[in-house]
């Protein structure tokens, strides 16, 4: 049993916790093409309206059949959407996938129409009917030239043949077929996928252009053609899910550690912007009412009185009209540019995606909440701008940036000693156990991950992105929503039941920690796949009692060896399975600052003991794969 076995015997594991069984493959959420449409909408603030609710449409047709499509509202604002996985996911991978679509669409807002191709899923919004489109102007191939075959001519002429046979067999297969073939040593992999709704003839167009587009890609081992009806890729290497039921024993499932998208984050912006569009009297029939009429006497007061209001235009000079010279990072609901304000003051402004006036009351709350929330080790959240063309976040900015950008890069400089990631450590956990047991509200992060993490000049931890934090009181334990947060640091419960507690943070803290100690991430980026599972690694060597061998080798040092290891204890102990067996961040926090003095905990369900023979029999219920 390799390494790939392993991952699907954790995966398995993880999602036995559950009573359903269900196996999750390899969602393939790495972007393949974006494209927005040029054309600015008539309203922005009516399109971000139909928006949400067609997302929401959508998700139920897609979680239902895999695929579907929604017109919500009226011309010139209505919202035309389509989305379709691609037939090898299962279910569960398609929902994954497909709310990584939900997530990346809203960045072309306030263009009338987005297109989303990443490698298992599909999708598009327009404000005119596209259903029928199979082509467009953004047609294209997409070829990985960085490996080409050493025989282009015998390379080509497979390619030709496979992808020419699959695309055909797709056509008589409700849009969808894979296919492979060896020949001349030469393994190709094909996939053809045409979106549902189109019927045979049109389908058949899209595939017969694409499939003949796609040729020009060889001699590139990889290459796939987007087309506004279908999508083709080859590859020299298996990367489809092998079948719905045992997907996972293909050996790619690697990609189960990727960014899934965060509704309550799209939810947030939306919020803010929509207060925007109507302090802008965007809704034109109404003559501009006063904060009073739109939200009522108190949250007018709220906003007016509030210190955190900025202004716009301030903003807009801070950060040189929004300067691509002042770009940050793109975060998972906005871009984030710095700022330095007329005093000099440098801060980091987050300009949000989308708007809508749905959640004026959700995004209070927030506003409240994070206002309330103020700690060493988190962001401050210096304001928001609500009186522009774009709703705006903005934050204490930090020289350093996120801590991935350290502990991930081979560069010299950027070396993080023992002592320092130790610290960084300790400031995660000290943030975080204040967010769950000292605040005075109680919040549960849900994104906690490396590039969530800032580092200030003194390289002292910063939690940051409080957008997906919700109020504890409100929320209780469940989250119906849908799944907010990164994939590879989301907690088994919470995956797969939407289940949500602090021990879903807790998980993604023991995640962060492994990742600090050992350098390596616990996702691989996307297109590559040098990992599999950094969890599964680090469990390996712990059973082989070998964890010191995972360590960075940049920071090992024999002197503090125990301490590294007894790190890793504890961030293995943070990522058991069963959330009652991980401690609270409050006990993280004292194991941490007093590394020898407790009792070793004996680690009770470590997610893929009781997993191998669990993989034996669900090969036994099919047939083997490999
Ligand atoms: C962009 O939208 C306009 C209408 O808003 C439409 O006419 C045009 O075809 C769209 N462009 C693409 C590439 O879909
Ligand atoms: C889809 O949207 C329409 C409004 O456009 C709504 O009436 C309908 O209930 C929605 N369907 C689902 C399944 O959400
Ligand atoms: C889409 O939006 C554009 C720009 O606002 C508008 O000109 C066009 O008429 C809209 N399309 C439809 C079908 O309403
Ligand atoms: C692969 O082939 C393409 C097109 O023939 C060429 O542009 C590219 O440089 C080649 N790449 C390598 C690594 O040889
Ligand atoms: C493609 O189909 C043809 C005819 O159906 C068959 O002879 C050929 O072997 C197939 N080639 C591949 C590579 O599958
Ligand atoms: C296949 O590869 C092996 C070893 O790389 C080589 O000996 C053999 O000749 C190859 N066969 C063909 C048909 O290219
Ligand atoms: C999975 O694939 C194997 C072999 O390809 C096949 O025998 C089995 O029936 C498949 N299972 C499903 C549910 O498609
Ligand atoms: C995959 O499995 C689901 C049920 O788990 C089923 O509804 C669907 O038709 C299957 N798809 C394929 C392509 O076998």
């Amino acid at each position: 049993m390799g390494s790939a076995s392993c991952v699907h015997s954790l995966l398995l594991a993880l999602i036995s916790l559950s009573i359903l069984k269900v196996s999750v493959g390899d969602p393939r959420t790495s972007l393949v093409a974006q494209f927005c449409n040029d054309t600015l909408a008539a309203s922005g603030a009516i399109l971000a309206d139909n928006f949400v609710p067609a997302m929401d449409n959508l998700s139920s047709l897609v979680n239902a059949n895999g695929y579907g499509t929604d017109i919500t509202g009226l011309d010139p604002n209505g919202v035309y959407a389509l989305a379709q996985c691609y037939g090898d996911l299962n279910p569960i991978d398609c929902k994954l996938c497909f709310s990584e679509i939900r997530s990346q669409l809203p960045k072309c807002y306030p263009k009338t129409g987005g297109t989303l191709f990443l490698d298992g899923c599909f999708g598009r919004y327009e404000n005119f009917s596209f259903f029928n489109e199979i082509y467009s102007q953004d047609d294209k191939t997409v070829c990985v030239f960085t490996q080409n075959s050493s025989k282009p001519t015998v390379f080509a002429q497979v390619v030709k043949e496979v992808v020419g046979n699959v695309s055909l067999q797709a056509q008589n297969n409700k849009g969808f077929a894979i296919g492979s073939q060896m020949m001349s040593n030469l393994s190709v992999y094909v996939l053809s996928q045409c979106w549902e709704n189109l019927d045979k003839s049109l389908c058949s167009s899209c595939l017969d252009s694409a499939a003949s587009a796609i040729l020009s890609c060889s001699p590139a081992t990889e290459g796939r053609a987007v087309y506004a009806g279908c999508f083709i890729r080859y590859s020299t290497e298996l990367f489809w899910n092998v079948n719905n039921t045992s997907s996972s024993s293909s050996g790619k499932n690697k990609t189960i550690w990727i960014v899934v998208g965060s509704l309550l984050g799209v939810v947030l912006l939306i919020v803010i912007g929509i207060l925007i569009a109507k302090r802008r009297g965007l809704f034109s029939k109404k003559k501009s009412p006063s904060l009073t009429e739109l939200y009522g006497p108190e949250i007018a007061a709220a906003i007016s009185q509030s210190n955190l209001n900025f202004k716009y235009e301030d903003l807009r000079k801070a950060t040189n009209n929004f300067s691509l010279s002042k770009k940050l990072g793109q975060g998972s609901y906005g871009t984030v540019y710095k700022g330095t304000l007329s005093d000099g003051k440098e801060v980091a402004v987050k300009q949000l995606f989308l708007n809508t006036k749905q959640w004026i009351d959700q995004f209070f709350n927030e506003v409240d909440l994070v206002n309330q929330v103020r700690h060493k080790n988190l962001v401050k959240l210096l304001g928001c701008s609500l009186d522009g063309s774009e709703s705006l976040l903005v934050y204490e900015y930090y020289e350093n940036r996120s801590l991935d950008q350290f502990i991930f890069d081979e560069s010299p400089e950027k070396l993080l000693d023992w002592p320092q990631r130790l610290d960084i450590i300790q400031g995660i956990a000290e943030g975080l156990s204040y967010l769950h047991e000292e605040s005075a509200t109680r919040i549960i992060h849900r994104d906690i991950k490396a590039s969530n993490i800032l580092l200030d000049d003194k390289l002292k931890a910063k939690i940051t992105d409080f957008g997906l934090a919700r109020s504890f009181a409100q929320d209780q334990t469940h989250l119906t929503t849908g799944i907010a947060g990164t994939l590879g640091y989301l907690a088994p419960e919470y995956i797969v039941h939407g289940h949500l507690t602090e021990k879903a943070d807790v998980y993604s803290f023991g995640i962060v920690v492994l990742e600090i100690v050992t350098g390596k991430r616990c996702s691989s980026p996307v297109g590559s796949h040098a990992d599999h599972s950094l969890l599964a690694k680090v469990w390996n060597h712990y059973k082989a009692n070998a964890l010191a061998e995972i360590i960075d080798r940049k920071i090992y040092d024999k002197s503090v060896n125990d301490d590294i290891i007894q790190v890793i204890f504890i961030g293995l102990q943070c990522t058991q399975a069963d959330p009652q067996s991980r401690p609270t961040m409050t006990r993280v926090v004292e194991m941490l600052r007093n590394s020898r003095s407790y009792e070793e905990v004996v680690l009770t369900d470590p997610p893929f003991l009781d997993v191998c023979p669990m993989e034996d029999l669900e090969q036994g219920m099919s047939t083997p794969q490999s």
